[in-house]
Formats: C-alpha cells, structure tokens, sequence
C-alpha cells in the first residue's frame, strides 16, 4: 500500500534525488544505502548519503549527512519543508530515532516526510514521526 500523500508529484522528486543520493553511500560494513534529500523553504534541495566506519558507533546515517551538508552550504538559518529517505536495498527505512531528533532542530512541524515503509511508501508530517522530541525551551 502507499499512501496517496506519498504519490504527490512534488515528494516522488525529492525521493528520486535521495535515491540517486544513495548511490554514493559508503556502506562496506552493513551493505545497506541510503539516500536522503531535503527541501528548505529557501527553495533548495540537499541531499546526503549514509557514510559508515570501520569504528561502526560513528558512522553518519543520510539523514543526518544531507542537514549537515544543508546548514554548511546555506548557513544556521536554514529551515526544512521536506524529507525524502529511500534505500537501495528493497527495505524499509523510516529515519532512525536519532535522526528525527536531529531534524527536529530545523524542520518545520508539518513538513512531509517521505520514507519506504514496511507496507509501501508512506508520507506523514514530521510531528506524528517525533511527538515529543526533546527541546530547551518546549513549546
Ligand atoms: N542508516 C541511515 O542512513 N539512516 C537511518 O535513518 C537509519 C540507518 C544507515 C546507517 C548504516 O550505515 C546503515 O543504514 C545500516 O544501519
């Protein structure tokens, strides 16, 4: 099944560019790619792919990659209207808890995420995805 948010025109292209994103994972260990892309309310895109290490507690998940790659290019203001994660291993994969934390930093609360689910492809805001993240200053 995939949601018919997830067919949106607009969420199809930002998972394209994650999906090609994938394509230069450095995954040697688990052998799982990932792609991520985000779009900033700037009207730019940036993607980022997984990046692992011999060490594996420090490899960087593509979620994470993409919103560093986004704040070094576009700078601490930058603000996230969409994600798009996909992998090129048949799989779901739903942004890891850690990476919605991560997000929660820069995205707005209603920006669509885009993610291969265990039943098809599915689009929800980011609030259902991370309820009750942590913040300083709860709001
Ligand atoms: N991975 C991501 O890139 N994003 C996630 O949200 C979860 C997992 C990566 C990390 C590791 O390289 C591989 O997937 C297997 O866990």
């Amino acid at each position: 099944m995939t949601d018919l948010f997830a067919t949106e025109p607009a969420l199809v292209g930002l998972l394209n560019l994650a999906r090609t994103a994938a394509l230069h994972s450095y995954s040697p260990y688990s052998g799982f790619r990932v792609g991520a892309a985000l779009r900033l309310t700037n009207g730019e895109t940036v993607t980022g792919t997984n990046v692992e290490n011999c060490s594996y507690g420090l490899t960087l998940c593509a979620e994470r990659s993409a919103l560093v790659a986004a704040v070094s290019r576009f700078g601490p203001g930058i603000r996230i209207e969409a994600v798009a994660v996909t992998n090129l291993n048949g799989a779901p994969s739903p942004p890891c808890g850690a990476c919605r934390q991560v997000l929660a930093e820069f995205i707005l609360p209603d920006a669509p995420v885009i993610f291969p689910a265990v039943d098809g492809l599915r689009a929800i805001p980011f609030s259902e995805l991370l309820p009750l993240g942590f913040a300083l200053d709860p709001k």
